[in-house]
């Protein structure tokens, strides 16, 4: 059998072809496949507006900058996930807090959440970063009302849930990142996700003000938007000494800017996303929903080899709303499984080590017993092969290895 990973991109030919058009066209970055991939996702998803960035950890920085957070300002998040979640918040100057999961979905446990927010006064903390982890659709309807409570900003960080939603009070399912329960939504294009563009990310928002101050963000914090300008027209114009006054005056008055002038207004970055990149991102997002439905069937394929053995002690399971970025069990003896896998060529990995303990976490104070049942998830999760282009032979070859693993064992 051929190495099996636990993720892979799918790149066709139809793909390929878009990129080449990309890179035969006038723009490399800047042109208007971004704007078309920006428009195609806030629709896939049902966002108002949708920003395209270089990548889900500049979405997330974005974010973190456009909700104003600084220096000391708590945000919680959870420990299982990958650094990035954190790190947005550290890139600010902020404080981390991690809250723990609930150990049978995996995600953000609220009521740990709420425990936190009602031990401090109001005010303490600024904001949340609920995790749709592995692809499963944190409620966020739940969130938002604990976060009007406590006049919290939530940034909902969806990177393995583009196609995601949970099932609202009213029945109603609501896609990840859609923009009615948290402020904003990040996800990445990064190569194992659903939609891959080599790097890549897109920030969601239903919030017009944020979403400007998105875009000004993305590019050095630059406007060409003439009516945010700050600096006088006789300012951008430049030199007008040889005109007399008359003349200077009536010249300002018929003329606008001039097209070449721009303001940097406030500290932004250079996180802007090529045209080539956005090309394949969007020749991707039309097949999500495959996709998404082939990760699916294999989640359930999953779920019933694995329901009854008394070897699984907990497993991502067939849910309707789920992604499926990743299909995680836990499991007794995990360094042996995932060792007897990697020999047999099947190469399962683990998501994710606690971000609390990673060491640049521990300078904080964090420590071993903060987060139980987060750590105890790390100790026997193991995530594997789930990517759309698994085809049944391998998906039962994984199977069959791990109850041989068990039955040997
Ligand atoms: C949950 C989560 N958040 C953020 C990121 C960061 O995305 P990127 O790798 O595109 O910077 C990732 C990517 O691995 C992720 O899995």
């Amino acid at each position: 059998m051929d190495p099996i990973p636990y993720g892979r991109q799918h790149i066709t030919e139809e793909d390929i072809k878009e990129v080449v058009k990309a890179l035969n066209a006038d723009y490399l970055t800047q042109g208007p496949r971004i704007d078309e991939f920006e428009e195609a996702f806030a629709s896939y998803i049902g966002s108002k507006h949708a920003v395209a960035v270089s990548n889900g950890t500049a979405a997330l920085h974005l974010c973190a900058l456009s909700l104003n957070v600084q220096e000391g300002d708590k945000v919680i998040t959870t420990p299982i996930t990958f650094a990035a979640s954190a790190n947005c918040v550290r890139y600010c100057g902020g404080e981390v807090v991690f809250a723990d999961i609930d150990p049978d979905t995996y995600l953000l446990d609220i009521e740990n959440v709420r425990g936190l927010l009602k031990s401090s006064p109001k005010g303490t903390y600024k904001g949340l970063i609920p995790v749709d982890f592995a692809g499963r659709a944190v409620d966020l309807e739940a969130f938002r009302d604990l976060a009007d409570k406590h006049d919290l900003w939530i940034i909902e960080d969806s990177c393995h849930s583009p196609g995601g939603y949970f099932t609202d009070s009213s029945g109603t399912d609501q896609n990840c990142g859609n923009g009615k329960f948290a402020d904003l939504a990040i996800f990445s294009f990064h190569p194992v996700k659903h939609i891959a563009s080599g790097e890549g990310g897109m920030i969601t928002t239903n919030d017009k003000e944020l979403y400007e101050k998105l875009l000004k963000l993305r590019t050095h914090g630059i406007t060409k938007n003439e009516s945010e300008y700050e600096n006088s027209l006789d300012f951008a114009v430049g030199s007008t000494q040889n005109l007399s006054a008359e003349e200077v005056d009536s010249k300002l008055k018929t003329q606008s800017y001039p097209n070449w002038y721009m303001e940097m207004q406030e500290l932004g970055y250079n996180y802007r996303i090529t045209d080539f990149q956005c090309a394949l991102g969007n020749s991707q997002l039309k097949r999500a929903n495959e996709g998404i439905e082939r990760r699916r069937e294999i989640a359930k394929n999953y779920y019933e080899a694995f329901k009854d053995k008394e070897f699984i002690k907990g497993q991502s399971g067939s849910l309707d709303g789920h992604a499926y970025h990743l299909y995680v069990i836990e499991v007794e003896e995990r360094l042996g499984l995932y060792n007897y896998l990697r020999k047999q060529n099947i190469y399962a990995q683990i998501h994710y080590i606690p971000c609390h303990l990673m060491p640049y976490y521990r300078q904080f104070g964090w420590e071993e017993g903060d987060m139980p049942h987060a750590e105890n998830y790390y100790k026997h999760c193991i995530s594997l092969p789930m990517f759309p282009t698994l085809h049944a032979k391998e998906q039962d070859f994984v199977i069959d290895r791990i109850h041989e693993y068990y039955e040997s064992n």
